[in-house]
Formats: structure tokens, sequence, C-alpha cells
């Protein structure tokens, strides 16, 4: 093997790669639980590229076939049904992970200088997933499926001027048809996963060029080096350290989601959504749309504000914002330090009512807006409309505040000094 070896790395550097990315990748030893979902989300997406390829063996991306050949993965391909489900689980899971790994940076201070790179190619990784998660959820031409796709192309439509001629570019047609499922079904298998392993392997060169954050905030890379060992006082070597902690995280993970997958894989409707069993039916629109979990909190802000001027776009528009604004954190936080360990009471305070507003519109976007009714009429302003609207719209300012006001409240903030040491 050590010969073997040898004439490999005579030819190739795969010893010297295995060591810079984890072999011999110096990181802090006070890793905790939020360190647990980078690999994570490493191994989703490795489970969702190969149950993928597995399942595209037997789909036909043609809008006569495909709900069948999804019937028949389901029911007559050996093993078909586990695969799907793995998918279709995998599909929540990945959002899940991918959510509580952005947590984490923002807990962290994870996003600021040195690692700016690391967290843009972060955000560009997201904006991938989602479109991942788009254009593959059209692929079951389910009722959903067909009607969810409508929805969000005529968001496109929306944009002034050149909003009517972008959405028939998106759907290569005036509704959403089997040329719109064809395109959609060569962006899922190839397009975008192509990218998304592209933004992954920067995203991780990035982190391995700069070395991780911790929950300290303490940079390892500047403490003297140990002349025996190389290491500086609170770096272990990734490998067999964080392997098998990660391999941990792996075991207790996939405990979890076999759970889901064998006994409710649809999750009641979040993850498979009831009316998708339903075929498409271009004539027949559902009661109610809305999209998978993951991406409600923006369908709440979508709808909670209100259309000007007869336009749609101005909801487009926030629901952007809320995004892209991910992009510009490095630079809005002011702050003297970046772990919450040493942040005061105003940045702590922020992040919870960030969260606190990022799950009620997750679940504002679930449920029709009629949810909890109307406003009484004799009410100044407020009356007649629904309540679940206002309060939708309470929490889309709130999400943006977090982000707007930041260079001011964390530079107000009360913080202790961070120590030179990690504490474990
Ligand atoms: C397919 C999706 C992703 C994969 C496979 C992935 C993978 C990883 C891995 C393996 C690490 C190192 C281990 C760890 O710190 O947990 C990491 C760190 C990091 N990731 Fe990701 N990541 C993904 C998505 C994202 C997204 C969407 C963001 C933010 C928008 C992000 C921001 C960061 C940051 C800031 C770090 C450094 C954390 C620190 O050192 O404290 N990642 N990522």
């Amino acid at each position: 093997m050590t010969k073997l070896l040898r004439w490999i790395d005579d030819r190739f550097p795969l010893t010297a790669l295995w060591e810079s990315q984890w072999g011999k990748y110096i990181a802090p030893k006070n890793f905790n639980f939020w360190y647990y979902f980078g690999s994570l989300a490493a191994f989703v997406l490795v489970l969702q590229i190969v149950t993928g390829i597995f399942l595209t063996m037997n789909y036909k991306p043609d809008s006569v076939k495909a709900f069948e050949s999804v019937e028949y993965i389901m029911r007559d391909v050996e093993w078909g049904w586990l695969i799907r489900y793995m998918h279709s689980t995998g599909a929540s899971m990945f959002f899940i992970v991918v959510y509580l790994h952005m947590l984490r940076g923002l807990m962290y201070g994870s996003y600021r200088k040195p690692r700016e790179l690391t967290w843009i190619f972060g955000v560009l990784i997201y904006l991938c997933l989602m479109a991942e998660a788009f254009f593959g959820y059209l692929l079951p031409w389910g009722q959903m499926s067909y009607w969810g796709a409508q929805v969000i192309v005529n968001l496109f439509s929306t944009v002034p001027f050149f909003g009517e001629g972008l959405g028939v570019w998106i759907r290569g047609d005036y509704t959403i048809s089997d040329i719109t499922l064809n395109r959609f079904f060569a962006f899922h298998v190839a397009a975008v996963p192509l990218v998304l392993i592209a933004i992954v392997a920067a995203h991780l060169m990035a982190l391995h060029e700069t070395g991780s954050n911790n929950p300290d905030g303490v940079e390892i890379k500047k403490q003297p080096k140990d002349p025996v060992t190389g290491l500086p006082p609170d770096g272990i070597y990734s490998h067999p350290y964080y392997t098998i902690k990660d391999i941990v995280g792996v075991i207790v993970f996939c405990a979890i989601f076999s759970v889901i997958m064998f006994f409710v894989p649809d999750m009641w409707g979040y993850f498979i959504e009831s009316n998708n069993f339903i075929p498409a039916d271009p004539l027949k629109t559902p009661e109610h749309i809305a999209p998978v979990w993951y991406f409600t909190p923006y369908y709440a802000m979508l709808r909670a504000v209100p259309s000007f001027l007869g336009s749609q776009f101005w909801g487009v528009l926030v629901m952007a914002v809320a995004v892209l604004i991910f992009f510009f954190m490095p630079w809005l936080d002011r702050g003297p330090v970046k772990s919450i360990r040493y942040r005061g009471a105003l940045y702590k305070s922020w992040l919870a009512a960030f969260v606190i507003s990022f799950l009620i519109l997750g679940y504002l976007g679930v449920v029709p807006v009629t949810v909890w009714g109307q406003f009484p009429e004799n009410i100044p302003i407020l009356g007649g409309a629904d309540r679940a609207t206002v309060v939708a719209r309470f929490f889309t300012v709130v999400y943006l505040l977090f982000f707007m006001l930041m260079p001011w409240y964390t530079k107000w903030d009360k913080t202790k000094p961070e120590p030179d040491r990690v504490r474990m």
C-alpha cells in the first residue's frame, strides 16, 4: 500500500490534498454541537446526488409519463420506494441542516473577517440549493409541482418592463408545459448540481485557507506554535479527532432520518404535500397553493407586502432583498467581538428576534392568510385586514431590521473582551 501510495503521490498530489484539506488540517479544539452541521451538509449532498442518479434511471421527464414513472418507481422498481423517500426526505433535511449551519455562523460571527469569502460562497450555495429544490419539485408533475411552479414563475413576470418576456423565457412556453419540465429536469440533474459541487469545493478551500472559527472566536492561527508538535495551543488535527466526532453526528442524523423516512415520509404534508399525490391538472387550481416549508418564510413576506399600483413586484423585491442581504453581513456587523458568548444584550436580542421572525413567517407561509380571521371593521387602519397578513408584515419588518440596523446595534452593544485562549 505504501509503495502504491508513493507511486500515486509522485504523479498526483493525493496525500498532499488529503493532508491540506483534512488529515493535517488544524482545527480549534473547542468545536461544539453547532459544528456538526457542515459535515452533515456534505453528507446529505452526497446522499442526494447518489439517490438522484438512481431515480433518474427510471424517471421520465415527459409531462404525460412523469407522474406515472414516479408511481412506477414507488411500486414496481425494486427498492424504488426507498430511493425516492431518501431523496424527498433528504431535500427537507438538507434545508434543516443548512439553516442550522447558517445559524451557527450568525451566533459565532463566522462570516466576519477573515472568513468573508467562506460566507459568500455559503450564501451562493444557499441560492443554488433553492434553485435545485425549486426545479426538482416540478419533476413528479403533481398538482402542487405544477401550480407551485406556476406561482413562482409568475413572480418573475411581475418585474417591470421585461417581466412578461422573462416568464416566457423561463418556461419556454406561455404556461408550465412539457417544455418547462424538460428544461427543469436538465437544470435539476446536471447544471445546478455541477455548480453546487464547485461552490462547495470553493467554500471548503476558502475555509481551510483562513482556518475555522470557533465558539469563542479565538483565532488559533495567531497563536504561537509549539516547536515540537507544530500545533498552536488550542489546535488539534481534524483527523482523527473531528473525523470521529463527525461520524457520531452522521450516525445520530441517520437515526433521525430513518425514523422520518420509514414512519412519516410525507411528514404530515410538510415534506411531501398531499396535493402532490394527485397528477398535475392545468385546468384545476388547488384551493390552497403553498411552497414546501423551507421556502415559506419568503412566501409569507411576498404575501404580506401589499400590491402597489396594481403590481406584486414590491413583494418580490422584498423577498429578493431578504435573501440577498445575507451577502452583506460581513460588512454590516461592526462589533468588536465575533462570538455571541462575548456580545451584549443588544445583539443577543436582535438575533433572537430574527430567529423568531423567521419561524413565525415560516408558519404563516404554510397556512392560508385567513387562518386567524380578520380585524373587526370598526378598528382604524387595520379594520377588515387579515390578522395573519398584519402579523406577517410586522415580522417581515423585524427580519429586515435585524440586518439594516446591524451597523449600529453591534457598535453600541456592551461586549465583553474576547479571551486569548479557548474555553473548554
Ligand atoms: C451544501 C451546503 C454546505 C456544505 C456542504 C458546507 C460545508 C461546510 C463544512 C464542512 C464546514 C466546516 C465544518 C463546520 O464548520 O461546520 C463549513 C464551514 C462554514 N460554512 Fe458551510 N457548507 C454548506 C453551506 C453553507 C451555507 C449556506 C453557509 C452560509 C450562508 C455556510 C457558511 C459557512 C461558514 C461561515 C463556515 C465557517 C464556520 C466556522 O469556522 O465557524 N455554509 N461548511
